[in-house]
């Protein structure tokens, strides 16, 4: 499908319940919940943009990999995994046991897509940007308390489809 067919509902329940971005590096899978992210279009190809704050086990497995997949719930029946892939860290649990979650293969990239969600992303990582504290507006720096200002995963959705 196209990659703007489904991004109203895409990003509302991105938004509203969150999603997984998985990441596969080397023989290490994991995957964490996310709730902000872009659809867009550049460079004449359709993106994904995923942020990743650099605390993150996600960060250290997805700065040198090659792709990473999202993958959307559109109803609460993943709730609770989503609740646990969001609260804990793939460094000290394994998140398909612990969040009763399957890795499933994907159609065209090597990180593996979460089963039984209802749409999906396969993002090929063609650039990576961070965002800079000092261009920052006040009002948003409430986001960072901590200083621990995101990675910017621009992937390229070379796939995507609904279940
Ligand atoms: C609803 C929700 C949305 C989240 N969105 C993000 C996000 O966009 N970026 C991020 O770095 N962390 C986000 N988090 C936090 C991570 O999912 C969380 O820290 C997770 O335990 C990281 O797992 P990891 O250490 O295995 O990578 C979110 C958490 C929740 C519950």
């Amino acid at each position: 499908m196209k990659f703007y067919e489904d991004m109203a509902s895409a990003m509302e329940n991105l938004t509203k319940r969150g999603a997984f971005l998985t990441v596969k590096n080397n023989n290490v899978v994991n995957t964490m919940t996310i709730a902000w992210g872009y659809i867009g279009y550049s460079w004449n190809k359709p993106f994904f943009v995923a942020m990743v704050r650099p605390q993150r086990y996600t960060q250290e497995l997805i700065k040198d990999a090659k792709d990473y997949t999202i993958s959307i719930p559109y109803s609460d029946k993943m709730k609770e995994a989503l609740m646990i892939c969001g609260t804990k860290s793939g460094r000290h649990i394994d998140k398909e046991k612990e969040a009763n979650i399957k890795f499933l293969p994907s159609q065209k990239v090597e990180s593996p897509v979460v089963d039984d969600c209802d749409m999906y992303y396969e993002c090929n990582i063609k650039y990576i940007d961070v965002l800079d504290k000092e261009k920052f507006p006040q009002e948003l720096k409430v986001n960072y308390p901590s200083d621990d200002y995101h990675y910017l995963y621009y992937g390229e959705i070379v796939e995507c489809y609904k279940k």
